[in-house]
């Protein structure tokens, strides 16, 4: 069964073929040089880039998958469609300029060549990230799932490969996009995250510190034994750290940028490690997993290898950063399970948004 799988929900046009669970080509064309322009992701500056870009990378997937998908001579990229059974696209949630782009394409590839096609919610595909390049016994039901992005900040718990329930979400804005905010504020890069990560390993805490002084940010726990989130308030509070330290010194010196970046961090990571594995100790349950671009941090997979091996846990997370940006490979991979264990009678070839 060979799978054409879209995902332009965001900033990034990912396309990928795969074969069964093998993926065989992904190319995914970012558009992070023209977001750092605006400081963030501008809905409709997206769109246009996906529509500037989804059809020479198309191209280039099924060129490098080409080996897989022998056409008769003469037939071209035509060809190539002929062994492709299904499309999937990202059909939600996200930036719906975004996703019109990516679903558009599908359908009309899906229409013209009548290759059914499937809406995939954006989300279940970040989960899924972590059933790449493994095998399914791999991950083991029920389990805990912190999905944190730029989008989302949940916490589901998972009975069974299907059954998704979400037991916590933020209540203002999602980890990435605190990360995003607090580099903006600092002057830095879009997106935040990674420079600010990056920042935080330069980080040397002094040594009156390590003794007993209190951490510079608050660690917002809301309810400490419920699984909710806020990033506001931290936000503002490292907004007047940056305003004073720019009154007395009339600019942030790197070092400044670096402990603000160490400090917010471990504030963002303490709380986020600390609510998963609550949850997962409150249900009984021996599984805890990462999903989502800021799991690609490296301080957050730290500290949660930490509470769970205190607690006795599994850890899993996607095992290389390129599944925990969005990327076609998660929607090719729910794809392929959800062929493996669903009936797809009726079959579609436009999807809705
Ligand atoms: O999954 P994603 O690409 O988009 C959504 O679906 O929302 O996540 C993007 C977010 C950005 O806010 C970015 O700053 C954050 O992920 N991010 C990180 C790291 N790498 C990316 N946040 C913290 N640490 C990182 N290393
Ligand atoms: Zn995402």
């Amino acid at each position: 069964m060979k799978i054409l799988a879209f995902e332009t929900s965001c900033d990034d046009t990912s396309i990928a073929i795969f074969e069964d669970d093998k993926l065989l080509a992904m190319d995914t064309a970012s558009q992070i040089k023209i977001h750092n322009i605006t400081g963030g992701v501008v809905p409709e500056v997206a769109a246009r880039e996906h529509a500037n870009a989804i059809f020479w990378v198309l191209e280039k997937v099924l060129k490098e998958a080409s080996p897989h998908l022998t056409s008769p001579k003469g037939r071209g990229i035509k060809g190539l469609f002929e062994h492709i059974d299904y499309i999937w696209v990202t059909t939600n949630p996200w930036l719906l300029p975004s996703l019109l782009t990516g679903t558009t394409v599908a359908s009309t590839i899906s229409t013209v060549l009548q290759i059914p096609i499937i809406p995939i919610n954006h989300i279940q595909a970040h989960v899924f990230s972590n059933f790449l390049e493994r095998k399914e016994s791999f991950v083991k039901f029920p389990l805990i799932c912190l999905t944190v992005s730029g989008g989302h900040n949940d916490i589901y718990s998972m009975k069974n490969i299907w059954d998704l329930e979400k037991v916590g979400s933020t209540t203002d804005d999602s980890s990435g996009e605190a990360f995003d905010k607090v580099a903006k504020m600092m002057g830095l890069e879009y997106p935040g995250g990674p420079i600010i990560s990056k920042l935080a390993e330069e980080y040397k805490r002094p040594v009156s510190i390590e003794t007993g002084l209190k951490p510079l940010f608050p660690r917002v726990w809301l309810v400490k034994k419920e699984a909710d989130f806020s990033f506001s308030g931290l936000k503002s509070a490292v907004k007047r750290e940056v305003d004073k330290r720019v009154e007395k010194a009339g600019l942030l010196s790197q070092e400044d940028k670096i402990e603000i970046s160490y400090e917010f961090q471990e504030a963002v990571i303490e709380v986020l490690a600390y609510k998963l594995v609550q949850v997962a100790l409150q249900k009984w349950v021996k599984t805890v997993m990462l999903a989502g671009w800021v799991s690609a941090n490296n301080r957050l997979k730290e500290e949660i290898t930490r509470l769970a091996k205190k607690h006795n846990l599994e850890f899993i997370f996607p095992i290389k950063n390129l599944y925990c940006m969005d990327n076609a490979a998660m929607v090719g991979i729910l794809t392929h399970y959800k062929i493996k264990y669903w009936e797809f009678e009726e079959k579609i070839w436009v999807v809705k948004l």
